[in-house]
């Protein structure tokens, strides 16, 4: 089965809890080319306003309320679930147990909440993972209220192209890479989520990394075994020559393409 939908690997793997992620949300943090904070500019799409209900689907461990917590307004009520049990306890860590939060395990092909709940839904970077994603989608659309708008924030085909060539030139056992955009990207969310809802915007945010730490990129790639399958010491002679280009070049520069999808 495709690791990037299997849903036994991702709930006992990859997102048994929150450390794999975290080491991919560092390097962005740490090298991002960009000085606006992607998870406040995200946050800014939202629009939310006192005593909104939010819910966010595959909330793994809770980075855009960690980055915006002291800007939410109040009376807000927000749910937040993952596939994981590890992942919603790591959140619950995140946000200190602020009251405002309350969080539960669930899958997103089938929401245990009634229908016209939420004004706002949110799904980053995780409708990729799901097996059936139009009929999420339609999970996600039946919580909304009328009017309600859905954030399901994604990458596009170029995102990270200089670090997957790096990784196919040293010693990947398999010669093509999970491909997260084809399953749900920038290119395709229009037509997806468009089954389901009358407009669909995609707002895209330009950045870049440039990274002079040769560590933390393999820590990024370690993060994705079970996804990315190495020859024994491959990873080894990729950070060589990362430390490399950082001796003569002063980092490694990888473009990204991500960006929110609003629905509604
Ligand atoms: C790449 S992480 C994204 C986390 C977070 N939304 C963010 O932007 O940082 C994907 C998350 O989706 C969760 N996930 C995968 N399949 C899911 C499903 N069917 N229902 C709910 N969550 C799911 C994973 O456990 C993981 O925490």
């Amino acid at each position: 089965m495709d690791p990037i939908s299997d849903q036994d690997y991702l709930k006992k793997e990859q997102y048994r809890k929150g450390d794999r992620l975290d080491a991919r949300v560092q390097l962005h943090r740490r090298f991002s080319t960009n000085p606006t904070v992607y998870f406040e500019w995200m946050y800014d799409h939202l629009q939310l306003q006192s005593n909104m209900r939010v819910l966010e689907a595959g909330c793994g461990t809770g980075e855009l309320w960690r980055a915006n917590l002291q800007r939410l307004p109040d009376g807000l009520k927000i749910t937040l679930f993952d596939l994981s049990t590890g992942m919603a306890a790591d959140t619950r860590t995140t946000v200190s147990n602020d009251s405002r939060f309350n969080f539960s395990s669930a899958d997103a092909q089938h929401l245990p909440f009634p229908s016209s709940q939420f004004q706002r839904v949110i799904a980053n970077y995780m409708l990729y993972h799901v097996p059936d994603i139009s009929q999420a989608v339609r999970e996600l659309r039946r919580v909304l209220v009328p009017g309600g708008v859905l954030c399901a924030a994604t990458n596009s085909n170029n995102h990270m192209r200089e670090l997957h060539e790096l990784l196919l030139r040293f010693g990947l056992s398999v010669n093509t890479l999970p491909d997260f955009a084809a399953r749900y990207g920038l290119e395709n969310a229009p037509q997806i989520l468009g089954e389901h809802f009358d407009r669909v915007e995609v707002i895209p945010f330009v950045d870049s990394l440039f990274v002079t730490d040769a560590t933390a990129l393999t820590a990024y790639i370690r993060s994705m075994s079970g996804m990315w399958h190495f020859v024994p010491g491959a990873l080894e002679d990729l950070e060589q020559w990362v430390v490399e280009e950082i001796r003569t070049k002063g980092g490694f520069s990888i473009q990204k393409a991500s960006g929110v999808v609003l629905a509604w």
